[in-house]
């Protein structure tokens, strides 16, 4: 697929790609752009120093400044029902993985819903963030965070990064223009409804699929085994108790 795009559809993505020295939130910063008409599909924000990066569940995300990649890609996927809003998940965490495994010899996983990890520590989240219009997405922004140079993180984070695992240095700029030419064909592929395709492969590289592991739900601790992602972007794990599906907030991995 990537041989054919590449004689016969140029990249869009990243078609600018914008650096600023300091931005708070590139999430927040292209909510900005896409309001006052002024991001085009592809379009990419990209801070060398975020000094008030945003997370899931209200966190914050930190990042030494001109160490990480933080950045935020706009879509309009107008094309995908909103109840299908999943897929973008799907589409970023498996460009992200291809991107690590073929570009950096990175074994990386997703841990659901869309966290990078190598073995248990976290090497980049994503922050999607949608609009409606209707009952499709009008505007999506995709927020990345990607630990690439930095060594020294906070303590408890279980955080990694590009240098800790490879010891290699790596510029941002080069970096970020190849990870656009990972994350276009995915999406791509959801332009064009391969929706199987793309589940398989999520699942494929999900971290504890099918392993019996800890999770914490309701406050109680319980051996469950991950067996899939329900239409809605549920996880569905199954443990002595049955099988039960659970949302975002609603089950936590003991890593
Ligand atoms: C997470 O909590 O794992 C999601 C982190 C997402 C961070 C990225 S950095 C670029 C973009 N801008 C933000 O404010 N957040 C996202």
């Amino acid at each position: 697929m990537r041989l054919i795009c590449s004689i016969v559809c140029p990249l869009f993505t990243g078609k600018p790609i914008k650096w600023y020295n300091r931005l708070d939130s590139t999430n927040r910063f292209a909510a900005v752009h896409i309001k006052n008409g002024q991001a085009t599909p592809g379009i990419v924000y990209a801070a060398k120093n975020q000094y008030e990066g945003r997370g899931q569940r209200d966190n914050v995300w930190e990042a030494e400044p001109g160490q990480n990649l933080t950045f935020s890609v706009v879509y309009e996927p107008d094309f995908l029902a909103a109840t299908g809003q999943f897929y973008l998940n799907m589409v970023v965490c498996l460009a992200i993985t291809r991107f690590l495994k073929q570009e950096l010899g990175i074994p990386a996983k997703v841990k659901w819903p869309n966290d990078i990890y190598v073995e248990y520590d976290k090497i980049a989240g994503v922050l999607i963030e949608n609009s409606l219009r209707g009952q499709n997405i009008s505007h999506s922004i995709i927020g990345i965070g990607l630990n690439v140079n930095q060594v020294v993180f906070s303590d408890g984070l279980n955080a990694t990064s590009v240098k800790l695992i490879t010891g290699q240095e790596n510029e941002l700029e080069p970096l970020l223009e190849k990870f656009v030419e990972y994350l276009e064909p995915e999406y791509l592929l959801l332009k064009a409804g391969r929706f199987t395709d793309l589940y398989e492969r999520y699942i494929e590289n999900l971290l504890f699929y099918n392993t019996e592991r800890l999770y914490s739900a309701n406050g109680s601790l319980f051996k469950g085994t991950i067996q899939g992602i329900n239409p809605d972007g549920k996880l569905v794990v199954a443990s002595p108790n049955g099988t039960k599906e659970f949302g975002f907030k609603e089950i936590e991995f003991m890593i």
